[in-house]
């Protein structure tokens, strides 16, 4: 296993779900953590455990990361206390499905936010100092979804367009300056995202689901192996490749059915 010792990986969205597994599959790598969401609760008992289990330091950040200039201020925190982040993983975030205009126009534009407008900013302030060390990993959380338009995840589904995208163009921009950017595509997964999505799991989607650990090692695994894009999964890698054989009208209409959105 990669010994990070001494590295500093920031995860956000680490009360829950995904967020959970990336902080302990690092910490299994004794890497030190700043966990980033809302409710710190359950991120202080996870601290306690990755200390206790792997002698790594951990520190608990509860922070909205749908607020405009949370990274620079978040960022502005760390180097006051003389951490830098060697890897960042941008995790948080919420989908919205059903009908684009059922959904509550706050609720969409929080999403955008949180999904894309709080990635854009982490990732420049952090990947910035990276750049300066000429060395460090950005790990972006996309998703299957992101491939193609989705009918019933609309804007969710775009928000993820566009990490995928960013993060392909900044895996080539940063490559040569030390930093390797990573986007993983997770399809469905157990954790918190179905119910607050509202999604209706499908019997096909019910045969793709992968646990969360794994979905984690797959993009902790890739990122470490300084990969551009990872789909994790079988059935979701096959899914890929077939969208890219089928024509856009095609494409929509069978992933809107699947998707359950
Ligand atoms: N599970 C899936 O099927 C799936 C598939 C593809 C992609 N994804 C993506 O994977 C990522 C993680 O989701 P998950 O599946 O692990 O879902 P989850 O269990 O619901 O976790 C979401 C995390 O994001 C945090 N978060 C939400 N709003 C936030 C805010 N305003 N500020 C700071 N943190 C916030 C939550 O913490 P708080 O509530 O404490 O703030 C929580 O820790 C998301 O980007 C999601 O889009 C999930």
């Amino acid at each position: 296993m990669e010994d990070l010792s001494n590295k500093w990986a920031l995860v956000t969205g680490a009360s829950s779900g995904f967020g959970v597994e990336f902080a302990t599959l690092l910490a299994e790598r004794r890497a030190n953590l700043v966990l980033v969401a809302r409710r710190t609760e359950p991120m202080e008992k996870l601290a306690e455990d990755l200390r206790r289990r792997h002698s790594v330091q951990v520190i608990v950040e509860g922070m909205d990361l749908s607020q405009a200039g949370v990274g620079v201020a978040l960022k502005s925190r760390l180097d006051a206390r003389g951490i830098p982040v060697d890897i960042l993983v941008n995790n948080a975030g919420y989908g919205l499905s059903g009908a684009f205009l059922d959904q509550p126009l706050d609720r969409i534009t929080d999403m955008l936010r949180l999904n894309m407008v709080s990635v854009t900013e982490l990732t420049h302030v952090f990947a910035r100092d990276m750049v300066k060390r000429r060395s460090g990993h950005v790990l972006l959380i996309a998703s299957l979804l992101g491939y193609q338009a989705v009918p019933g995840f609309a804007a969710y589904a775009a928000t993820k367009a566009y990490v995928l995208l960013l993060g392909e163009a900044l895996h080539q921009e940063l490559e040569p300056h030390g930093v390797v950017v990573t986007a993983l595509c997770p399809g469905t997964s157990r954790t918190s995202f179905v119910e607050v999505a509202g999604q209706r799991v499908s019997p096909l989607l019910k045969m793709m689901i992968l646990s969360p650990r794994r979905v984690a090692t797959v993009g902790v695994r890739a990122m470490l192996h300084r990969r551009a894009t990872v789909v994790p999964g079988f059935l979701n890698k096959a899914t890929v490749f077939l969208d890219r054989l089928m024509p856009r009208p095609m494409q929509r209409m069978i992933v809107g059915k699947v998707a359950g959105g």
